[in-house]
């Protein structure tokens, strides 16, 4: 063996044990945690997200979703017409570690892809290992008066 096969090998084991031991002492980070990308992305105003008439058109059929954040991530929310029909506003981030979580329409359940905890359209957990439901915000949907959608105001007080 070459002394520079050594060398290689002995790198390449110093730098996997470095890798591991990162990872052990950031199990908190955002490396275990994932961010879906935001449908839309738009400043929060006197507390709350307003959707245009299109927007709310997204969202007008049973597991329609969509993905509403700030420009800087800091607000997070994931809107769902559930299988009854009902709009809903849920914190997108898992209580766990944060990572977003997914709609699973088979189920009618919120999913994180990260560690595989579930939560009812109310917020419930239904599955570990989170164990703080995902809060929830008020919807104002509009309509005219033939039942086309006008807007979603999404307060988040
Ligand atoms: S971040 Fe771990 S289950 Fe969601």
């Amino acid at each position: 063996m070459s002394q520079s096969n050594v060398g290689d090998r002995r790198s390449f084991i110093l730098t996997s044990g470095a890798v591991l031991a990162g990872a052990t002492v950031c199990s908190g980070c955002s490396i275990f945690t994932s961010q879906a990308k935001p449908d839309i992305q738009r400043p929060a105003t006197d507390g709350a997200f307003t959707l245009s008439a299109e927007e709310a058109g997204r969202l007008t059929a049973p597991g329609d979703t969509l993905r509403v954040t700030t420009p800087d991530g800091s607000m997070r929310i994931f809107l769902v017409r559930g299988q009854d029909g009902k709009l809903l506003a849920l914190s997108m981030a898992c209580t766990h570690w944060g990572s977003d979580v997914n709609y699973e329409a088979a189920k009618n359940q919120l999913v994180c892809p990260s560690h595989g905890s579930r939560f009812g359209l109310d917020g419930s957990v239904l599955e570990g290992p989170a164990g703080d439901p995902l809060d929830r915000y008020k919807v104002e949907e509009g309509f005219d008066g033939d039942g086309t959608p006008t807007g979603i105001r999404i307060i988040l007080t």
